[in-house]
C-alpha cells in the first residue's frame, strides 16, 4: 500500500481536499493529511482525521509520535507527497526553499515524487513570480495539475480554479508504485522537433513540444536509469537528472547522438525530426518579390535507423509513428525498415493526445504477438506505460 501526504493549503477549494483524500484511499493509498495553518481556517483537522484514520498536522511543532520528528518521519515514509489545492504562497516557499510551517518544513525533506495542483486568483497565477516558481518547480520534476478556466471564489474570470478530484486523484495515482527496473541502464532519448534553416531567421520545423520525450526522461530516472535526452529546440525542458545536448537540425541531431548511442541499453527515438533540409539555406534574409520562390529539399538522414547501427549488441531500439489515422500499417512497415524493435503508433489526427497536449495514447507494436494500446493517459502514465513493456525486453 503506498503512502501519501496530502498537503492542503488556505485556499477556497480547501474542502475539495476531502474528496481527493477520499479518492487516493479508493486508488489503495494510506493519506495522512498536512493542514496549513492558512487551511484550517476553511476545513478542519477533525474532519481529515475522521476521513483517513489518520493523525492530521497543521503546527510545526506536532507530534503524534513522541521524539520522532514528524516533518522528517512523514517525509521519509511518503510515496507521494500532493499539494492540493496549492496556493501561490505554498508554490513560491516551495521553489525558494522556505520551511516556515509544518508542510513547507515536509517538503523540503522529501525527495521523491511529488505533485501540486495549484488554485488561486487569475491574477495571482499569472504574477511574474508565480510563473517562475512553476517553472522552477517543473525543472525539479515536481508534475504540476494546471488549474481549470472558469469564475473563480473571488468573481474574476479566468484560470485558477482548482482542477478537477478525478484529474487530480489520476495524475497521483500515476506517480506512485514505479518499479526500478531500468536500474543500471543507459537511456538514450530524441525528442522535440528539428528546425531546418530556410535562411538566417526563418526554418522549417513542426509541432513537437518536447512533453513526450520530457515525460520518457522523467518516467526512466524514476525507473531508475541514466538519461541522456538530445533534443531539438522546446518550451518545456527536460527533467533535472537527465543529461541534455541541445541541437538544432536533424544533422546536429544525428551527430550528438551518434556520441551516446554505443554505450546505450535502450532508444528512444520520440523526436519529430525534418525528413528535410534546405539544400541551400540562404545567408541572411530572403527578401519578397513579385516572383514565385522555389526551395530545393534534400532528405535528411534517418537518426534513428543509423542510430541503430552503432548500437550495441541486445541495445533496445524504440520509435514512435505520428500518423494522422489509427491503420498501423505505416507504423508496422516503419518498424521493419528502421531496424526497429518496438514502434509506438501515435494517432494524431486525434484532438487531446500527441503533438503538444498533455495526454497521449499510443498503440506499441513488436516484432512478436499482437499490438497493445495504452488507452488515454497523460504524458508521464503513458510513458511509464510504455517503459514497462520496452524495458522486458532487455538482456538480463
Ligand atoms: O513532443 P510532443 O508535443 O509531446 O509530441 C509527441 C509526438 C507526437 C512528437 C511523439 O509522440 C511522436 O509521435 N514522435 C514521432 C514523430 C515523428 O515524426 O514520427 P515519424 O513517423 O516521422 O518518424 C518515425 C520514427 O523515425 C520516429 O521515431 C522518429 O524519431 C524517427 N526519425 C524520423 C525521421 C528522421 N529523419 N529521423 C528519425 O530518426
Amino acid at each position: 500500500m503506498s503512502n501519501v501526504v496530502l498537503g492542503v493549503t488556505g485556499s477556497i477549494a480547501a474542502y475539495r481536499a476531502a474528496d481527493l483524500a477520499r479518492e487516493l484511499m479508493r486508488g489503495g493509498c494510506t493519506v495522512r493529511v498536512c493542514l496549513t495553518p492558512s487551511a484550517e481556517k476553511f476545513v478542519t483537522r477533525v474532519l481529515f482525521e475522521s476521513l483517513t484514520g489518520q493523525p492530521c498536522l497543521v503546527w510545526a511543532f506536532d507530534e503524534p509520535e513522541a521524539g520522532r520528528m514528524a516533518h522528517i518521519d512523514w517525509a521519509r515514509q511518503a510515496d507521494l507527497l500532493v499539494i492540493a489545492p496549492a496556493t501561490a504562497n505554498i508554490l513560491n516557499k516551495l521553489a525558494a526553499g522556505v520551511a516556515d510551517d509544518m508542510l513547507s518544513t515536509i517538503a523540503l525533506a522529501y525527495t521523491g515524487p511529488m505533485l501540486v495542483a495549484p488554485a488561486m486568483n487569475p491574477a495571482m497565477l499569472a504574477n511574474d513570480t508565480t510563473q517562475e516558481s512553476l517553472r522552477r518547480l517543473v525543472a525539479r520534476g515536481v508534475e504540476i495539475v494546471q488549474p481549470a478556466e472558469g469564475e473563480v471564489a473571488c468573481g474574476e474570470h479566468g484560470q485558477g480554479k482548482l482542477a478537477s478530484v478525478s484529474e487530480i486523484a489520476s495524475a497521483a495515482l500515476a506517480l506512485i508504485g514505479w518499479t526500478r527496473s531500468l536500474r543500471g541502464r543507459r537511456v538514450l532519448i530524441t525528442s522535440g522537433p528539428t528546425r531546418e534553416p530556410i535562411d538566417s531567421v526563418r526554418f522549417l520545423s513542426n509541432r513537437s513540444s518536447g512533453k513526450m520525450g520530457a515525460a520518457l526522461a522523467k518516467a526512466a530516472l524514476w525507473m531508475g536509469a541514466e538519461v541522456t535526452v538530445v533534443t531539438g529546440p522546446t518550451s518545456v525542458p527536460p527533467p533535472l537528472g537527465a543529461s541534455v545536448v541541445k541541437v538544432e537540425t536533424a544533422q546536429e541531431m544525428l551527430a550528438a547522438a551518434s556520441e551516446e548511442a554505443p554505450a546505450a541499453d535502450l532508444i528512444l527515438a520520440v523526436a519529430a525530426v525534418a525528413d528535410y533540409r534546405v539544400a541551400e539555406p540562404s545567408r541572411g534574409k530572403i527578401r519578397r518579390t513579385a516572383e514565385d520562390l522555389l526551395l530545393r529539399l534534400v532528405p535528411n538522414p534517418d537518426v534513428v535507423a543509423e542510430l541503430g547501427r552503432i548500437a550495441k549488441p541486445g541495445a533496445v531500439l524504440v520509435g514512435f509513428a505520428a500518423e494522422p489515422t489509427d491503420d498501423l500499417a505505416v507504423a508496422r512497415e516503419k518498424l521493419e525498415r528502421k531496424g526497429l524493435h518496438f514502434i509506438a503508433a501515435n494517432d494524431v489526427s486525434r484532438p487531446g493526445i500527441g503533438f503538444e497536449s498533455d495526454e497521449n495514447e499510443l498503440v506499441l507494436i513488436g516484432r512478436q504477438g499482437p499490438p497493445e494500446r495504452s488507452g488515454t493517459l497523460s504524458k508521464i502514465a503513458c510513458a511509464r506505460w510504455l517503459l514497462e513493456r520496452v524495458a522486458r525486453a532487455l538482456p538480463g
